[in-house]
């Protein structure tokens, strides 16, 4: 949630800092702007709605200094007065994060102020003008020590040519360029400019001119930080021949799966070192995380024979959790940025059980925060809605399931070796179109299933809310009967996943309640002669055969694309959902 960029160095910083916006915008989309300094004047451009709006603008900006921000909203409705960056006398800032004490620092310090925003943010920068004493890594200090909640923030004043950057439970990074020296919350803003990065730890302090880079520890102390490959590739981030993120990174659902199996290989020997004498297992994660991780429970449950338990990381954290030695917290998160998510990490570390992380961000806050680290190797995800991550989650969590079932990798590869063939066919699957279409019709779309398939109900409920605004719920299908069938309708829609044979008879049950109502069904499975039964009077879906525990890889694939399928027949943006933002870093 919110991007932000800045640049110190010898080239023209408005140009460089709107592409980095560009490639951070799936962090907030409600505002944009770049400030830059030159000859000790500060200009800025800043406007509600995306970093396009700002595109003409900031091209007219001239200096080599600058900084640049894209804004999810939290206080402050989404307007021009509350875009960053803000300023006050010499100081102009961008932030992410949140202040929880703004309003008492306000009546305290700033009494008789005018500020021009109803944000946070502000607040800081009006901090630091009025205690600015010439020393200004001193200032920085001495207002974020009276800072209570998250941030990032960069920092430009009009008489120097330099950066300051810091930040506390927010992220930030520092890029090093041929001809400047960089800032930003993520690194893909830094692809194809910075081939190395350092991670800022909370309370560090970094200082950035065009020719180097000093970075201060909370007591303004000179440390060396490590200098990280920066894994980012600009190739990575182009959309190739696809019109949005979200089909292009569908399409890569079966490189992700391969690529996570492949690495599994050089974390197993940790984790079995970690995993010796766990008693118990607790996955938690948030959003389509926590959607992997009742996977991840039921692998674990069903291979190893242990409690495994999935937690939303938010209600993880707020219920008093029963955390031991012999407790394993898989925490789960595509970004691992999440607050919620690495809160829980912390609090189940602080407890005495063992954290191992299942992430996409191999330097993110999260992997700091864990024993050990499952690498996913989804590739950058720009889409707000997770997709190839999802994937990739679930294999690596099948990987892991395994090890703490005492079983080598070697056979679980062996058997995820045919999986990304197997995506591939369900990328090419015939009748989504269909079904796209009545979704895109619906008063409402439930998505029903059992067992591992009621998972992926949630996962394809969420997916599709989250991209089309086409109401929806994800039930488990033996529920239909006690209440949610007073929904269906001839309006009404609902998908069914069918992939447990055992259980088919059961579901289609469900199909029969739903069509008895003169609702729709579609229906995904790989059960044999359902096509048949359900002939004219269901879509069916039919998915190749697959190990059972494998199937989420493939039904996922399908309400994957049913969900961008049905944003564009309702004209919606799906890589950019109204409201949202990729990484949720604020509680
Ligand atoms: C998924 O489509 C969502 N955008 C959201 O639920 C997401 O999965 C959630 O916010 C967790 O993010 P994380 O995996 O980066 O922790």
């Amino acid at each position: 949630m919110c991007g932000i960029v800045g640049y110190c160095g010898k080239r023209n910083a408005s140009e460089i800092i709107y592409k980095g916006l560009k490639q951070l915008e799936y962090r907030g989309y409600d505002s944009a702007g770049i400030a830059v300094v030159s000859d000790g004047t500060v200009s800025a451009v800043k406007k509600q709605g995306r970093v396009a709006n700002i595109e003409a603008e900031a091209k007219a900006l001239r200096g080599n200094v600058g900084i640049g921000h894209t804004r999810w909203a939290t206080h402050g409705k989404p307007s021009d007065e509350n875009a960053h960056p803000h300023s006050s006398g010499k100081f102009t800032l961008v932030h992410n994060g949140i202040i929880e004490n703004y309003d008492e620092l306000k009546a305290r310090y700033l009494c008789g102020e005018k500020f021009s925003s109803d944000t946070d943010s502000e607040v800081i920068v009006k901090l630091l003008d009025k205690f600015y004493n010439g020393d200004i890594l001193a200032t920085v200090k001495k207002v974020t020590d009276m800072l209570k909640g998250s941030y990032a923030l960069v920092i430009i004043c009009a008489d120097f040519d330099w950066l300051v950057v810091t930040k506390r439970a927010n992220p930030a990074i520092i890029g090093y360029g041929e001809d400047g020296n960089f800032a930003a919350s993520d690194a893909p803003a830094l692809a194809g400019y910075c081939k190395e990065i350092t991670v800022l730890q909370d309370g560090d302090f970094a200082l950035l001119t065009a020719d180097g880079v000093s970075i201060f520890d909370c007591n303004l102390q000179g440390v060396i930080r490590e200098r990280l490959i920066n894994l980012a590739e600009p190739a990575s981030l182009e959309l190739g021949d696809c019109p949005y993120y979200m089909l292009k990174e569908i399409r890569e659902v079966p490189a992700s799966v391969e690529r996570t199996y492949l690495a599994y290989v050089s974390v197993e020997s940790r984790i079995k070192r970690i995993l010796k004498d766990v008693k118990r297992v607790i996955v938690t994660g948030c959003g389509t995380a926590y959607n992997s991780g009742l996977i991840a429970k039921r692998y674990i449950e069903c291979f190893a024979s242990i409690p495994a338990e999935a937690e939303i990381a938010g209600e993880f954290r707020y219920k008093n959790p029963i955390i031991t030695g012999d407790t394993i917290v898989i925490a789960v998160s595509q970004s691992g940025e999440t607050a919620d998510t690495v809160e829980a990490a912390k609090l189940a570390r602080s407890m005495g059980g063992k954290v191992i992380a299942v992430t996409n961000a191999p330097y993110s806050e999260l992997t700091r925060q864990a024993d050990a680290v499952v690498p996913v190797e989804a590739g950058s995800e720009i889409c707000v809605a997770a997709t190839k991550s999802y994937t990739g989650q679930i294999t690596a969590l099948y990987l892991l399931a395994n090890t703490i079932a005492g079983i080598n990798s070697t056979e679980a590869v062996r058997r995820l070796s045919v999986m990304p063939e197997l995506c591939n066919k369900m990328l090419e699957c015939k009748g989504i179109d269909a079904i796209a279409d009545m979704c895109a019709r619906s008063s409402g779309v439930y998505f029903l299933g059992r067992d591992i398939d009621y998972a992926v109900a949630l996962e394809g409920s969420l997916k599709l809310k989250e991209v089309s605004y086409v109401p929806s719920e994800g039930y488990p299908a033996g529920e239909l009967k006690h209440g949610t069938l007073a929904l269906m309708d001839i309006k009404a829609v609902a998908v069914v996943i069918i992939t447990n044979e055992q259980l088919a008879g059961k579901s289609e049950n469900a199909v029969e309640q739903v069509l008895s109502r003169r609702g729709k069904v579609a229906v995904i499975s790989n059960v044999d002669g359902i096509e048949k039964r359900l002939q004219g009077r269901a879509e069916v879906i039919k998915i190749p055969e697959c190990d059972k525990y494998l199937s989420p890889l493939l039904t996922a694939v399908a309400v994957q694309l049913l969900a961008y399928k049905t944003a564009l027949l309702l004209e919606r943006d799906p890589d950019k959902p109204r409201n949202l933002a990729k990484s949720v870093t604020v509680e």
